[in-house]
């Protein structure tokens, strides 16, 4: 069977597999060739810069398609986190928090601090935000040297800070015409695939039929072949962020819809998705490629450590949460302070905190690591402190059966699909 991603060929071969959670499952035996990159060397910091590149463009080669991804999430999916989360996971793809092109751009000088990540966490995702094309397109070009796996445009956020003065995140979608200019401008910055991450709709532009001009527009006149589609529409009157990924329902046919009708397009389906069983269930409904985030972040050893069996077919990181604990300590104690007082021991133990989610000993865990905030000076001994509470049993376990999730999520969706969508005169007037 071949399947495409962009940026892949991929020649899949299945044979099945017996084990009780993933059965159902196919294992997928991937060859995967990579598209050579043009010669960006234009400057002699380039050349330098190159060499890295091509020792990152090898890493690449052993990368499988995002079929899983954990989502950009500004203040969780930070270096820390990703640090954690590809010690547990050898494959989910990883998205950064969303990155102003803005900042970019003025730090240009200081760029480490904001782009800088260990080659372990590839296959990796830079998200950018902006208005502005020729900044977009500039904080591509000076991301180029950090060999990001892919540049994702944010046109999902709704929170006033970058909706209202910024006019960008899910405001964009309302001038897809813009979006397919920044697109290209973006793509024509780099040789690594270029893709959007939207929403349904926003406040009453939340047709199928809007959504679908969106789409239609975007791919057509830019490079972009790639969706990920977080399966609600915004509401930009006021309301919160947080609300604004409770609130408006979520709408998983009009996702299916457009697998339907746009079948040359990739797209990933966001939104709701909490367990490995509903991750398999959304691909076995057709959709390419399944994104989670707050799930990732609140359970990440059982929807993580998960991953790389049940969704690629390939072995786990094999590793317990104590020897995820040991190679995690090495790192944030080797980045503690590393920009002043920045960060702390707090930052590098946040993503940790839901490492023991449900387990024997989690409620203690936690209240010691309260006190341990207040004079633990380095991880190690934060670690030393508080791990007491935790049984040797669960530090030492494998990770064990996933919780079960909804399999039935999608099995009505094929009646509820809206009705095929026609390229309308008004989608074809903006591409003029
Ligand atoms: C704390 C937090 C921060 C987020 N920041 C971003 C962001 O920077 N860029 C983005 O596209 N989406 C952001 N999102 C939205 C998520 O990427 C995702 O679309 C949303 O949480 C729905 O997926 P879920 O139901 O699996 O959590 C954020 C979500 C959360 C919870």
């Amino acid at each position: 069977m071949n399947m495409k991603f962009p940026g892949y060929s991929i020649s899949l071969s299945f044979s099945p597999l017996t084990s009780n959670f993933i059965k159902n499952t196919p294992r997928l035996q991937v060859s995967i060739s990579r598209r050579s990159p043009r010669s960006l060397c234009t400057s002699r910091f380039f050349c330098a810069k190159r060499q890295l590149n091509d020792k990152h463009e090898a890493v690449a080669k052993g990368y499988l398609p995002p079929w899983f991804s954990v989502a950009p999430m500004m203040d969780w999916t930070d270096n820390h986190y990703r640090t954690l989360a590809r010690l547990i996971s050898k494959h989910a793809w990883l998205y950064t928090e969303m990155l102003a092109a803005e900042t970019i751009v003025h730090q240009k000088d200081n760029l480490d601090r904001f782009l800088a990540y260990s080659p372990e966490q590839h296959p990796i995702v830079l998200q950018i935000g902006g208005s502005n094309v020729e900044r977009l397109a500039k904080a591509t070009e000076l991301a180029n040297a950090y060999c990001y796996d892919e540049i994702n445009l944010n046109c999902g956020c709704p929170s006033p800070r970058v909706a209202g003065h910024g006019s960008f995140g899910v405001r964009l979608m309302l001038d897809p015409k813009f979006v397919a200019e920044a697109m290209s401008a973006i793509a024509s910055s780099t040789n690594v695939p270029v893709t959007v991450k939207c929403r349904i709709g926003v406040d009453d532009h939340d047709s199928y039929d809007e959504l679908c001009d969106f789409i239609f527009n975007v791919s057509s006149l830019s490079p972009t072949k790639h969706f990920i589609i977080h399966s609600r529409k915004a509401l930009l009157n006021g309301i919160s962020p947080a609300e604004n990924r409770s609130i408006p329902p979520l709408k998983y046919e009009y996702f299916y819809g457009l697998l339907r009708d746009f079948p040359d397009l990739t797209f990933t389906i966001n939104g709701g998705i909490a367990s490995v069983d509903e991750v398999i269930a959304a691909r076995e409904a057709g959709a390419h490629g399944v994104m989670i985030g707050r799930a990732a972040f609140y359970n990440p050893w059982n929807i993580l450590g998960h991953v790389d069996t049940a969704i690629y077919g390939a072995p786990s990181c094999g590793l317990t949460r104590r020897q995820v604990l040991e190679k995690y300590i090495v790192y944030g104690d080797s980045v503690l302070g590393k920009y002043g007082h920045k960060p702390t021991v707090r930052d590098i133990v946040k993503p940790l905190l839901n490492l023991f989610h449900s387990a024997p000993g989690n409620g203690q865990w936690k209240r010691n690591a309260d006190a341990a905030f207040r004079n633990c000076m380095t991880i190690q001994s934060f670690f030393e402190e508080t791990l007491e509470a935790i049984p040797d049993s669960v530090l030492d376990s494998p990770v064990s059966e996933p919780s079960p999730g909804r399999t039935d999520l999608f099995a009505n969706v094929d009646s509820l699909l809206p009705p095929p969508y026609k390229t309308r005169e008004e989608a074809i007037v903006i591409c003029a």
